[in-house]
């Protein structure tokens, strides 16, 4: 008889805990979080300033270690490596996508996509052609020579989600992406997410508006570096969310 083995979640956080410390102070950043994340999920961090959700992100994203508490990534114990094998991680398994785009300002679209791959194992072949097509993926492919100044918000967002999924990362993890842009080009963008989402995409989302929330399909709110709550969207026999929903529950 074969063993059935329930496949474990993508993400595994327990009693996760970043402590920062200031001259005399000691800040609790992370306060021994629990939470775990399935492949293809679509998620929203919520919580008010300060509540860790920056620091859950650089955790998640291997860009800094925990001081205590346990991160497995794809099983892999990542709460246990050295920085080196950390970045290999972070190279292999993680997109980043930030509220200020963080492009390079002399670089065009297709420099700053190709980036990553000058870390990556043996990817610098054939770079032009799979950082086009992730140009593409995001519709970008008639800005490819633009500069950063010469792009929209909207447009260097999508840039930046081109370079988040060139090595197509296990995560793409981006913290208020949305912040620096005005509605319709939130909707945009957010409609984008959903499209890598629908195409398979991990995507944890950081951010303080319900709208871009109720995008998501699970909202986790922290507090005082702790999950305050963890709700499910309930979606209609359509497949569209009930955004009121959110709205209504969510908020505490
Ligand atoms: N590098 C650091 N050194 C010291 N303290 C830090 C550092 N980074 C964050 N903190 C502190 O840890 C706490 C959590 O910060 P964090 O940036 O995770 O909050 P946040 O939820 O992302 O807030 P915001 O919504 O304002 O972005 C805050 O009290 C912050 O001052
Ligand atoms: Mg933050």
């Amino acid at each position: 008889m074969t063993e059935v083995r329930a496949e474990r979640p993508l993400i595994e956080v327990v009693g996760l805990t970043k402590v920062y410390r200031v001259g005399v102070e000691t800040i609790r950043a992370l306060n021994g979080l629990d939470l775990a994340i399935e492949r293809n999920e679509m998620v929203a961090i919520m919580g008010s300033s300060g509540s860790g959700k920056s620091t859950l992100m650089n955790m998640l994203g291997c860009l800094d270690r925990p001081t205590a508490g346990r991160y497995l990534l794809n099983g892999r114990d990542v709460s246990a490596m050295d920085a080196k094998e950390l970045a290999q991680v972070r190279n292999e398994e993680i997109g980043f996508v930030f509220q200020s785009f963080e492009l390079l300002p002399r670089q065009t679209a297709l420099e700053n996509v190709e980036l990553p791959l000058i870390y990556a194992r043996g990817g610098w072949r054939g770079r032009k052609k799979r950082a086009l097509a992730a140009l593409d993926r995001v519709g970008l492919l008639d800005r490819v020579d633009h500069r950063p100044n010469q792009l929209s918000g909207g447009q260097r967002q999508r840039v930046a989600i081109a370079r988040a999924i060139l090595n197509t990362p296990s995560i793409l993890l981006a913290d208020e992406p949305t912040g620096n842009l005005d509605s319709a080009t939130t909707t945009e963008i957010l409609s984008l997410f959903r499209q890598l989402h629908a195409e398979g995409q991990t995507v944890i989302i950081v951010t303080h508006e319900d709208e871009v929330a109720s995008h998501c399909h699970r909202v986790v709110r922290l507090r005082d570096g702790r999950v305050l709550s963890d709700l499910a969207i309930q979606q209609d026999i359509a497949g569209r969310h009930l955004r009121a929903n959110i709205a209504g529950k969510a908020a505490h």
